[in-house]
């Protein structure tokens, strides 16, 4: 079975081709990072206007590398949410125009689904049960995954997700959008001694996070200490620090509550290193193992959505309705299930 995957919720086109047997046999990314930088941000109608102009060259690119015919596509999947409405909107009326033409069924695939499971595209992919941490722009889930379409969200953000914290304070402290590595790049220059922020929800019991006020602290410091390069370099050093370390504590404290032995780090955020570290120093004093995509598909792209897609036409799912909808705002919990996990409590 050999699937299109088709990614535009935000501000990344993407398309790739996932085949059994084979995994993936090519993906291709265009970034709209040049087109919104002057805006401090994404602007919604200039995204869904480039994913229009770049979604077929895209799909012809990699249909030509891979050598794949029209007809040699037995699935089109495509992002349905959550994300931004029009651009949601362009990938879904292509998915579904392509699976209309060429008589081969659709999948509207959930964008927190697929960021969960891009570390299944890795050579050496974490056998079921394990816990995620799905740290995006838009959301900060701890999901328990208990076999293939089977989630549990633990715990998750009452306000700011996590790489919306780390963009607004990258914006605080005159960095430009997208404010996330270009933060993590400043706090490489910075003193971890001269502040500390607080680690928030770690001080209660609970798997809930809050990122708001971290936010709010480093605009208390930049206007305390000044406005220096020394300063700056400082404070995101320390904002870096709280971030990771407050999902330090709670992934552990999950492992322990849960029993289970292996964590997952996905979404855009999942590509920051000191994370990355700060978790592999965790799960190995628990005896656990970590597991994260490589940098590229922690970070949008349709490697994870032809994956995601693939996993479900195969368990069945499908699109039969000519009318299609999109949903920018879609919670994992509501999720269909995998029909053949029957087990399944989601
Ligand atoms: O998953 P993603 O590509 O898009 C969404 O689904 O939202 O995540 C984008 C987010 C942005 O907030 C970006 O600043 C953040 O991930 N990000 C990072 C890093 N790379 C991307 N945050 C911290 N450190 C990074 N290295
Ligand atoms: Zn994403």
């Amino acid at each position: 079975m050999r699937i299109l995957g088709i990614e535009t919720s935000c501000d990344e086109t993407a398309v790739a081709i996932y085949e059994s047997g084979k995994g993936l046999l090519d993906h291709a990314v265009h970034s709209q990072i040049d087109l919104h930088r002057q805006y401090g941000g994404v602007v919604p109608e200039l995204a869904s206007r480039d994913h229009v102009r770049k979604v077929l060259p895209l799909l012809r690119e990699v249909m030509a590398r891979t050598d794949c015919s029209h007809a040699s596509i037995d699935g089109v999947a495509y992002t349905a949410g959550p994300g931004l409405v029009g651009a949601l909107l362009v990938g879904a009326a292509v998915g579904r125009s392509l699976a209309l033409a060429w008589n081969v069924p659709a999948i509207g695939v959930h964008h927190m689904e697929a960021h969960l499971l891009a570390p299944m595209l890795e050579s050496d992919p974490p056998a079921f049960p394990f816990l995620a941490l799905l740290v995006s722009g838009g959301h900060t889930l701890l999901v328990a995954v208990t076999k293939m379409g089977c989630y549990e969200i633990l715990g998750e953000s009452l306000d700011d997700a996590a790489g919306e914290a780390f963009d607004k304070t990258a914006t605080l402290l005159g960095l430009s959008y997208p404010g996330g590595p270009a933060l993590a790049a400043l706090a490489l220059q910075g003193n971890p001694n001269r502040f500390r922020f607080p680690r928030p929800m770690t001080d209660r019991p609970g798997l809930d996070f809050s990122f708001s006020g971290l936010k709010t602290y480093a605009m208390n410091t930049l206007r305390k200490q000044g406005n220096d390069d020394e300063t700056r370099a400082d404070i995101a050093r320390a904002f870096e620090d709280a971030v990771v370390e407050t999902f330090v504590i709670k992934c552990r404290r999950a492992l322990r509550a849960t029993g289970m032995r292996r964590l997952v780090i996905a979404g855009g955020v999942g590509a920051n290193q000191r994370l990355r570290a700060g978790l592999a120093g965790m799960t190995a004093s628990e005896k656990a193992q970590l597991f994260y995509p490589r940098v590229a598909f922690c970070t949008d792209n349709a490697a994870m959505v032809a994956y995601t897609g693939w996993q479900r036409l195969q368990a069945g799912c499908r699109e039969t309705d000519l009318a299609f909808t999109v949903r920018p705002r879609w919670s994992l919990s509501l999720l269909e299930s995998l029909e053949s996990n029957p087990e399944c409590r989601a």
